[in-house]
């Protein structure tokens, strides 16, 4: 059991991460049928509530939902009644009266999330898909489900693996869940970037800090790289992108200096030429893609953990009724 809301990958033992970890692997075997649908969710209503832009954590949400057979509603706040003014609050009773089980929510403010979960303005699950600079639960899931394939021959054990995440760590939620997700997981992660993109306090956190990419390499397991998010970014946090790129940025001749297994994650959006070049984006060693598709799995494990869990068929039983 996980619980009835995901807001944050602190809030997960290491039981409950692997269990979260094993339904993904089992709900993977669907999407990879031809009829990729479950009839799990039929009947429950989910609802996309996305306040920041989003390609992939929405698109993916939505159809993991689609494929449990949930009745999905996307909201973005641009095009709705937000525009007008309307308070979470009272978008949040709106959903809660057309009778959401669960709100997937995306917010720029930090803390969101808890506060849709915490406030008795809704009933059903609250799931965080990014708020502000806080955290990306099912990001941090999706990357380590990604690395327990490709890593240790596959056999699923991250405990002892290297990871090393590289880049904006400063504005980045996706940086905080995978540092929390992997410790519990027991991997060693390893933060680079340059001093003015590291969060004050980040010593606390349980990693290790560097501000020297190449010192690094060698002995990676898996690569992380993050984009710069030069939307959340007032001032100016380095002199210019050629001097980012040349100093943080991942290229042939760093890749070259990895050990020749390790993968090179990043959760996208890319911005190719400033921390990924096109070459190692593009390269067999890059699983990005890879990464997308296991996004909707997990994303379908944690729909089905929380909505359809004990009262519901197991992925397998499902399987075996069809739809
Ligand atoms: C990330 C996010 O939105 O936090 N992207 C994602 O969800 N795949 C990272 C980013 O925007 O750089």
């Amino acid at each position: 059991m996980i619980g009835k809301h995901l807001l944050s990958t602190y809030d997960l033992s290491r039981d409950q991460a692997l269990s979260i970890l094993d339904t993904t692997a089992e709900l993977a075997a669907v999407s990879e049928r031809s009829v990729k649908k479950l009839p799990t969710l039929r009947g429950r209503t989910v609802v996309n509530l996305f306040f920041e832009d989003s390609t992939r954590t929405r698109l993916s949400f939505e159809l993991a939902a689609k494929r449990l057979s949930a009745d999905v509603i996307t909201f973005s706040a641009k095009g709705s009644s937000v525009s007008k003014g309307e308070s979470l609050k009272d978008t949040a009773l709106t959903l809660e009266a057309m009778g959401a089980d669960a709100v997937i929510i995306r917010h720029g403010a930090s803390g969101a999330p808890y506060r849709l979960a915490n406030a008795g303005w809704i009933g059903g699950s609250v799931i965080n898909a990014g708020d502000g600079t806080h955290e990306h639960p099912t990001q941090a899931l999706l990357d380590a489900f990604t690395l327990r394939r490709h890593l240790r021959g596959g056999v699923g054990d991250l405990s002892g693996a290297r990871v090393v995440i590289v880049g904006d760590v400063l504005h980045s939620r996706v940086a905080r869940s995978n540092v929390r997700l992997l410790h519990t997981l027991g991997a060693h992660v390893t933060l680079v970037a340059p001093p003015t993109l590291l969060p004050v306090g980040v010593e606390s956190w349980p990693c290790t800090v560097s501000y020297h990419i190449d010192e690094a390499l060698p002995s990676a397991d898996a690569i992380m790289m993050l984009r710069v998010q030069a939307e959340r970014m007032a001032g100016s946090y380095f002199p210019s992108a050629l001097e980012y790129s040349r100093l943080y940025g991942l290229d042939a001749r760093r890749m070259r200096a990895l050990p020749p297994d390790a993968v090179v994650l990043h959760p996208g959006p890319m911005n190719r030429g400033m921390e990924i070049s096109a070459e190692v984006a593009d390269s067999p060693r890059a699983v990005i893609v890879e990464q997308v598709t296991n996004g909707v799995n997990v994303r379908m494990a944690v729909l089905y953990l929380l909505l359809g869990g004990a009262n519901s068929e197991t992925p397998d039983r499902a399987d075996k009724e069809g739809v």
